[in-house]
C-alpha cells in the first residue's frame, strides 16, 4: 500500500469505529413487578423468550418508597438456570448496606437512588468494584445535576418518569425534557451510557421517550397485562424502529 492507500484505509477504519459507537440499541427490560408472582419462572421465561433482554427487578424497602416488594431469596432463586442481564432498581436507604448481598444473589447491573445515599460516589465505586454494572437512579424532582462528578463512571441512569414505589402510574410528561437534556450532555461528553426510563411506559408513551434518547425502556403492566410474548414483540417492533 503506499501513503494515500494507506491513509484511505485508515479513515474507513476510523468511521467504521465512529459508526459502531454511534451504534444504538434499544433494550427492554420488563419488570417483574407487574408479574403473577405465583407463577414467576413462567412469566420471565415468557418475556425473555420474546426477546427481553433485560429482566428490571425493583426492589422496595418500605421506607425510601412506601411500598415493600421483595429481595435477596427471590433474586436468587429466580437467577438458576437464566442467563438473562438482572437489572436490579434499589428503592431502599442506604442502599450501599446491602450491594455485596446483591452482587451475591446474582445481580448483573445494580441502579441506586441518588436520594437514597449520602455517599453515591462511593457506593458507585463499590457495585464497580463487584464486576457489575452501576447505574443512578433519579427521582422526577431531581435536577439532572445531582449526576455531577459521578457521570463518567456510570453505565447507565435511570430517569424516573413516575415517582418510585408503585406500578401502573402515569408517565410525567416533565419527564421528557429531561430525557432530551440528558441524551444531550451524553452526546456532548461522548459517554458510552445507557438512558434507561422507568414507569408509565406503554404503547402509548414508549414512541415519545425513544424520540426524546432513552435506549433502556422498563416496562411492568405494559407488558404483564394480557399477552406476554405479544407485548414484548410489539414493543421491540417499535423500539426496533429508532436509530441514532
Ligand atoms: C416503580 C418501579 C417500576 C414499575 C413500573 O417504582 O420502579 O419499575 O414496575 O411499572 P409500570 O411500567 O407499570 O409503570
Ligand atoms: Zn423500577
Amino acid at each position: 500500500m503506499n501513503t494515500t492507500e494507506k491513509e484511505t484505509a485508515g479513515r474507513i477504519e476510523n468511521e467504521k469505529e465512529a459508526g459502531a459507537a454511534r451504534q444504538r440499541e434499544n433494550i427492554l427490560a420488563p419488570s417483574i413487578l407487574a408479574a403473577d408472582f405465583n407463577q414467576l419462572g413462567e412469566e420471565i421465561d415468557a418475556v425473555t423468550s420474546a426477546g427481553a433482554k433485560y429482566l428490571h427487578i425493583d426492589v422496595m424497602d418500605g421506607m425510601f418508597v412506601p411500598s415493600i416488594s421483595f429481595g435477596m431469596p427471590v433474586i436468587s432463586s429466580i437467577r438458576k438456570g437464566r442467563d438473562c442481564f438482572f437489572d436490579v432498581h434499589l428503592m431502599i436507604e442506604r442502599p450501599e448496606r446491602y450491594i455485596d448481598e446483591f452482587a451475591a444473589c446474582g445481580a448483573d447491573g445494580i441502579t441506586v437512588h441518588a436520594e437514597a445515599t449520602r455517599h453515591l460516589h462511593r457506593a458507585v465505586q463499590t457495585i464497580k468494584a463487584k464486576g457489575m454494572k452501576a447505574a443512578v437512579a433519579l427521582n422526577p424532582s431531581t435536577p439532572l445535576s445531582a449526576l455531577d462528578y459521578v457521570l463518567e463512571d456510570l453505565d447507565m441512569v435511570l430517569i424516573m418518569t413516575v415517582n418510585p414505589g408503585f406500578g401502573g402510574q402515569k408517565y410525567i410528561p416533565q419527564m421528557t425534557e429531561k430525557i432530551r437534556a440528558l441524551r444531550k450532555k451524553v452526546q456532548e461528553m461522548e459517554l458510552p451510557l445507557k438512558i434507561e426510563v422507568d414507569g408509565g411506559i406503554n404503547d402509548a408513551t414508549i414512541h415519545t421517550v425513544l424520540e426524546a434518547g432513552a435506549d433502556v425502556i422498563v416496562a411492568g403492566s405494559g407488558v404483564f397485562k394480557g399477552d406476554r410474548a405479544e407485548n414484548v414483540a410489539r414493543l421491540l417492533t417499535v423500539m426496533n424502529g429508532y436509530t441514532w
